[in-house]
C-alpha cells in the first residue's frame, strides 16, 4: 500500500507502526490509519513542495502546524483530535523530506458523508452550532471549515474539527466568522449554512 521510499513509509515505520489503510489524500496532506499492536493512530503527512527545500523549511512547517493546532485546541478543547507528536520525517540517508503528525483516530462519518447519506438529526445541527459558537466567540477561525473537515465522533456524540493547519486568531468574533462562512456556504446545504451563520 505504501510506496517503499515515500514520506508516508518513512513517517510510519520510523515510529514502528504498520499502515492499515489510506484515509484520504488532498492537496496539502495525506492521512493514513496505522497500528502498533493494539494502538491505532492517524498519521497525517504534509506534502513537500515540488522543488528542493532544506530542513529549515520543514522545521518552519512543523512550527506552524503546532501553532495552529494549539490555537484550535485552546478554542475547541476535546473537539480537536489529540496530537501525540509532530515531527520532521527523514529518509534513510537522514534527509528531511516531510512533516508528519500522529493523532488520535476519530471513529465516525464526516459531516460530508452524513449529508450525502443518512442526513442530520436536530441534535447534530445543535452540536455543530455549539462547535462554531465556541470557535468564533474566541475570535478563532478554522480556515477550511468544509463539511469534509468535521467528523462526527459516534461514541462521544459530538463533532470534532480536523485539518487545523489554517486556524487563526482575529481581532473580533465577527472577523473569525466572516473568514469561515464562505467555506461553510460552499460545502453545506443552504439551510444548514444559514443556521450556522446565525450563531
Ligand atoms: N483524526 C482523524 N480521525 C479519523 N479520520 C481522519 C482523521 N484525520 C483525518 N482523517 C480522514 O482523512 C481525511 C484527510 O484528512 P485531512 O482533512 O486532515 O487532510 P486533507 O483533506 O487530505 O488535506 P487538504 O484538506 O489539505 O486537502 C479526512 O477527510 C478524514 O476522512
Ligand atoms: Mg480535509
Amino acid at each position: 500500500m505504501l510506496r517503499p521510499r515515500s514520506a508516508e513509509h518513512y513517517a510510519i515505520t520510523s515510529r514502528s507502526f504498520e499502515p492499515v489503510e489510506v484515509l484520504g489524500s488532498g492537496k496539502s496532506a495525506s492521512a493514513f490509519l496505522a497500528r502498533k499492536g493494539p494502538l491505532v493512530r492517524v498519521f497525517r503527512i504534509t506534502k513537500a513542495p515540488p522543488f528542493d527545500v532544506d530542513r529549515a523549511h520543514f522545521e518552519d512547517v512543523r512550527t506552524s502546524l503546532r501553532h495552529s493546532h494549539a490555537l484550535a485546541k485552546h478554542a475547541l478543547r476535546v473537539r480537536v483530535p489529540r496530537v501525540v507528536e509532530t515531527f520532521v520525517v527523514e529518509n534513510r540517508r537522514g534527509k528531511a523530506i516531510a512533516v508528519a503528525s500522529i493523532m488520535e483516530f476519530v471513529a465516525g462519518l464526516s459531516l460530508q458523508d452524513q449529508l450525502n447519506g443518512p442526513g442530520l438529526l436536530p441534535s447534530h445541527v445543535d452540536d455543530l452550532k455549539r462547535l462554531f459558537r465556541m470557535l468564533w466567540t474566541q475570535r478563532t477561525s478554522h480556515g477550511d471549515a468544509a463539511a469534509s473537515n468535521l467528523l462526527y465522533d459516534a461514541a462521544r456524540r459530538r463533532y470534532v474539527c480536523i485539518d487545523t493547519d489554517s486556524v487563526r486568531q482575529h481581532p473580533t468574533p465577527a472577523d473569525a466568522k466572516a473568514r469561515d462562512l464562505p467555506t461553510i456556504r460552499s460545502s453545506m446545504p443552504p439551510r444548514l449554512a444559514a443556521e450556522l451563520a446565525r450563531v
